[in-house]
């Protein structure tokens, strides 16, 4: 039947899926579609697992809010990727200002990886283990786990997370590495290092937050590049972002970009699925973000679907 899920899945993909943040979900209207396995198959915490959430004081995990994405995943039988383990932004200063010495910002990244994975164990498909190491050059950004450990805390984490929960599939996630071109080489650099050197990685995250009229077109052999090395690729955070308020020539437009970028993906067999960052304007993360733009998910403000609807669709 129709449905993004259920034509993403009868088209060999994993699932179609989204973001969602646990104060949308007292919001009826919003949950009803959220919770249709018809529409979306998995769901990703926009921001309940992330580091300040769940450990805001060294030695204190609170899992209250992931607990709850996670829950309704199960609840609606949905698949749950987990978001995320290392990451610069959203981070508690007792991390970030530690002042920690490379062993003891080891054992922080040991703990806190292991104990988020280890609490969700058996329920998290994918992990975004490490999320945007590198600059939009290529090189490295410089936050307290590079600057503290050099390139060896990806691994770390890694490592830690496949200890934590040995199913879950291990993925690095970035933006800004959907065209061919330095960010993008770097991180197929990265992770050609880390397969050849044992490191547990099982896929790359592709977040796809675009702007209308500018989707690379060189996305889909981008994919093909780091499936071609033996990994899983996902489109993790897809939104499609505009100036507001939106007109019907850029709708028109978002919705033949929504069809090319969903296509890549279903054009590529190592392409588990996709997921979209919210799927509604009136809880995207774009407007507080971008200023001046909007309008960037595939249902409008209202909760009704917009012509991106009907893209992703002719995709599927
Ligand atoms: C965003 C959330 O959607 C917002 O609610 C929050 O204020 C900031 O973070 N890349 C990521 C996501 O990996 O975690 C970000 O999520 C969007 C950009």
């Amino acid at each position: 039947g129709s449905g993004l899920n259920r034509l993403a899945q009868a088209a060999g993909k994993k699932y179609f899926g989204t973001a969602t943040d646990n104060s949308e979900l007292t919001d009826t209207v919003y949950t009803a579609i959220l919770d249709n396995k018809v529409e979306f198959g998995q769901i990703t915490p926009a921001n309940s697992m992330k580091w300040d959430a769940t450990e805001p004081t060294r030695g204190t995990f609170t899992f209250s809010g992931g607990d709850q994405i996670a829950n309704l995943a199960k609840t609606n039988g949905q698949l749950l990727r987990g978001h995320n383990c290392v990451w610069y932004n959203q981070l508690p200063s007792w991390v970030s200002s530690g002042q920690f010495t490379a062993a003891d910002l080891t054992t922080v990244i040991q703990n806190h990886c292991g104990t988020l994975v280890g609490h969700y164990k058996g329920q998290v498909y994918s992990w975004d283990v490490v999320n945007e190491p590198f600059n939009d050059d290529g090189t490295w950004r410089t936050d307290v786990f590079y600057n503290t450990l050099g390139t060896s805390y990806v691994s770390i984490a890694l490592q830690a997370a496949r200890a934590a929960d040995p199913n879950a599939k291990l993925y690095i996630n970035d933006y800004n590495i959907e065209q061919t071109g330095a960010k993008a080489t770097a991180m197929l650099n990265l992770v050609k290092q880390l397969l050849a050197a044992g490191v547990p990685l099982d896929g790359v995250g592709f977040q796809c937050h675009f702007i209308v009229g500018e989707v690379p077109t060189s996305f889909q052999s981008v994919l093909q590049q780091f499936t071609a090395l033996g990994l899983e690729v996902a489109i993790t955070e897809l939104d499609i972002r505009m100036p507001t308020p939106a007109s019907q020539a850029n709708l028109a437009q978002q919705q033949k970009d929504y069809q090319s970028v969903v296509q890549a993906c279903m054009n590529v067999e190592g392409c588990a699925g996709i997921t979209v960052w919210d799927f509604t304007d009136k809880y995207s993360w774009v407007p507080s973000t971008f200023s001046g733009q909007g309008a960037a998910c595939p249902w409008d403000q209202n909760l009704v679907k917009k012509p991106a609807y009907n893209g992703i669709v002719a995709a599927l």
